[in-house]
This record gives structure tokens, sequence and C-alpha cells, in this order.
């Protein structure tokens, strides 16, 4: 079974426009949770525009489903991480100042740092995810490093989607291969969709995890959050 983590960092940056606690995060992700989500993911930044470093304390001992943290693996985050101990981190090679994650790791030219970010993690049994692109490399330097996962950044995919499904998922297929020949775990995230959602999953059904934001919040303005997320485990099943 795919499971599908809601990540929760649109809400925060609703909260944080007006300054005061509307919507409560915590709230928000207890509801997920219950209404089936099967994950919760976080990406504090350092300058905490959306998720703050406090709402990660917080939730840790509210969730009862996967608990993921993602971002970049600068000293403020490690020690986050491994004060909070999440069941999965997700490393991503942001810039502070990004908008979105645009891009997965050089795996190949950050092997030294990554291998021991990772080993630190792994000593603290917290599973590790790194965030690439479909280059074979990169999925065969994350399994060298240590990685307990990748997860592949799927904006290509959703970008091609409506042109050419089957030439925009068919790097991903190969790469999924790859990371499952390799001994990977394998997640997905990115500008992931209930229009693509479910040709991704058809097409590479060994998914472990998909997580996702962004459409599923702007979704559920419409459908609200219960049926949004039903929607969306849909397509994973
Ligand atoms: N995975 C990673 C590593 C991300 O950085 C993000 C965006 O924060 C997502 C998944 C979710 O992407 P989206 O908001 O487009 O669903």
């Amino acid at each position: 079974m795919t499971k599908l983590s809601v990540n929760i960092n649109k809400v925060a940056t609703i909260r944080n426009a007006r300054g005061g606690n509307n919507p409560d995060i915590l709230k928000v992700a207890q509801d997920c949770e219950s209404f089936g989500a099967d994950g919760i993911t976080v990406h504090p930044r350092p300058d905490e525009r959306h998720i703050r470093y406090a709402d990660v304390v917080n939730l840790r001992p509210l969730l009862r489903t996967e608990f993921n943290i993602e971002g970049y693996p600068s000293r403020e985050f490690i020690d986050l991480v491994l004060k909070v101990k999440p069941h999965q981190v997700t490393l991503v090679p942001d810039a502070p100042d990004q908008i979105t994650s645009n891009a997965g790791w050089d795996t190949y030219k950050h092997q030294d740092f990554l291998t021991e970010v990772v080993g630190a993690f792994k000593e603290a049994d917290i599973r590790t995810s790194l965030f690439v692109d479909t280059t074979p490399k990169f999925i065969e330097y994350a399994a060298k490093i240590g990685a307990d996962r990748v997860e592949l950044y799927t904006e290509p995919y959703a970008a091609s989607y409506s042109n050419n499904r089957e030439e925009a998922v068919a790097p991903f297929v190969e790469a999924a291969r790859i990371a499952r020949s390799l001994g990977l775990g394998l997640n997905v995230g990115h500008d992931l969709s209930l229009e693509n959602l479910q040709y991704l999953h058809d097409s590479i059904p060994w998914i472990d995890e998909a997580s996702i934001g962004h459409a599923l919040i702007c979704d559920a303005l419409y459908m609200g959050l219960e049926k949004t997320i039903g929607e969306y485990k849909k397509c994973l099943s």
C-alpha cells in the first residue's frame, strides 16, 4: 500500500499571514490523520516563514501516524530532527530563501557530506530519504551513502503529464526500478495532484509514500479536507 503523507506547510503559511493561531496547525494535522492521512510532512525553513521549529516540536507527541520532516541539513535542522526523532527525515538541497524545492541532490558530488548526515540519523534510528531526480547515478550514490529511501522529484513528470503522460512517466519508472534493485525504498513528491497521481501510482505500484502539499490544500478549499484526503487516497489504492 502506498502511504499518503500530507504536507501541512501551506496551512502554516495561511496561519502566519495574520500572526495568530488560525488555522491551528496542530488541529489540522490531527484532523488530516483522522480523515485518513497515513502521515504528516513538515518542511521547516531557516526563516520559519511557514512551519516553525516550535511547531515541529509541538506536533511530535500529538501525531499518531508517520511523521516526516524534510529540509536542508543545516546544523539547526539536524539538531531539531535529532531532538524530535520523527519516523523519517527527507533531506533536500534547498537554499535557505528558496520558494520551494526545485531540484534533487547531486549525491555523487555531496557524497561525503550526505554520508555523514545520513549516518547520524541512522544512529538515532530515524529513517532517511534523499530527494533526487531520476538520474541513475544519483540513485546509485544514494544507496552507497546508506540512505533507506529516495524521494523522486516529480515536478518534471507533473509538468509534462498533460502533453504525453507515457513519456513523462518513463524516466520515473526506470528510476524506480533502479531504486528497487538497489534495495532502496521509494517516495515521490512535488506537484502531484488529483490529475496526475493515479497514473504515477498505476505505473509504479510499489511506491512507499507520496508526499503532497500544495495541490491537496488547494483542492481542500473546494472539497473540504476530509473529502480531499479521501480522493487522494483513492488514487493510491
Ligand atoms: N517533497 C519535497 C521534498 C518538497 O520539498 C515538497 C514541497 O515542500 C513536497 C514534497 C510537496 O510538494 P507539493 O507542495 O508540490 O505537493
